[in-house]
């Protein structure tokens, strides 16, 4: 039985690359963002990708796809101390307060009969979050909510979220998470020999003696290390936007090819030619872990994997 899923907030497609191998087809992806929407397109050219703003969404649109399961990951900066943790009340909340009114006014017969959300740890105290609650509990929605970490299934990469799973069917028994030993930081990596790295990534010494202090630099050498989570911020803010690596000759940031391991995007995942790297530092930055996802996923029977899933590591 195929699953057909539409992906809201798609970026640049994590619940697409999480999908791979399972009977799940994204029958369609909505974004904002034509430079997300670019790496989408050339990464999943067979879904049905669209530029559309989610505050005017309407009820066909959103039907159009004929989806059993809808993905949403909605701007976090509502919920972030970064972003003023204005709620319901900032802007970027309403594409998703937008989605809430149109469930809410949707017949039984019309809703997904799957749906599921990933959003930062500050959205479990949200207002959003239980309005998100309330509306899926009356409409017959059994409901299972989770805080999952890459790190707790061995990827040595932060990236704690927040995972809500519901189905107007049955969910699986909470899926017990035994933390698994982390994988060398190293399998993740293009190098740390200097060889074939971009000058790009390389930080300068006048900043690293400005501010190195408070960076936080890992050594792949060390069997436990693992990363701080990245931000779209990453290669814009020197600081609190994820951590750098101490390589031969100095230290260098992450490129984004190896963040989009960490995630555990596909081997084959690749960014457009002539995209900067800042922008796709900004992309992947906002982005969702695939192996976290793949975990989530596990909550839903219907949901079958016919493979083994690939990771990206090197080596
Ligand atoms: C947290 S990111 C989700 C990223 C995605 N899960 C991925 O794997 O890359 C939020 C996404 O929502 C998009 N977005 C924000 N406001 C939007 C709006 N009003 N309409 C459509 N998309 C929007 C952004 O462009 C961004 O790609």
């Amino acid at each position: 039985m195929t699953i057909r899923a539409l992906e809201l907030f798609c970026g640049i497609g994590g619940f697409a690359a999480a999908t791979a191998g399972t009977n799940i087809r994204v029958a369609g992806a909505v974004d904002q963002s034509p430079a997300a929407l670019e790496v989408y397109r050339q990464n999943f050219p067979g879904h049905d990708a669209w530029q559309l703003n989610l505050e005017n969404v309407t009820a066909e649109e959103l039907q159009v796809f004929g989806a059993d399961f809808w993905w949403l990951s909605p701007p976090c900066q509502p919920y972030t101390v970064r972003g003023a943790g204005r709620d319901a009340a900032d802007p970027r909340a309403l594409s998703f307060r937008r989605i809430l009114d149109i469930m809410t006014r949707m017949n039984g017969d019309s809703l997904p009969l799957h749906l599921a959300l990933e959003n930062v740890e500050g959205f479990t105290r949200s207002e959003m979050r239980k309005r998100l609650v309330d509306l899926l509990s009356l409409r017959g929605f059994r409901i299972q909510e989770c805080m999952l970490c890459p790190t707790e299934l061995g990827v040595p990469m932060r990236r704690p979220r927040y995972y809500l799973m519901a189905s107007r069917l049955r969910l699986s028994p909470p899926v017990v998470i035994v933390d698994m030993p982390l994988r060398p930081l190293g399998d993740y990596l293009d190098g740390c020999d200097g060889n074939g790295i971009p000058d790009e990534l390389h930080v300068a010494g006048d900043v690293l003696a400005r501010f190195g202090k408070g960076f936080r630099i890992v050594d792949p050498k060390d069997p436990l290390a693992y990363t701080t989570c990245f931000t779209s911020g990453y290669g814009r803010s020197l600081m609190h936007a994820g951590s750098y690596l101490r390589c031969a000759g100095g230290v260098r940031r992450f490129a984004p090819e190896e963040i989009a391991r960490l995630l555990h995007f596909p081997e084959e995942f690749r960014f457009p030619d002539r995209m900067t790297l800042r922008k796709k530092w900004h992309l992947v930055g906002n982005s969702l872990s695939v192996a976290a996802v793949r975990k989530v996923l596990e909550a839903f029977p219907d949901v079958q994997s016919h493979k083994p899933q690939t990771t990206s590591l090197k080596g």
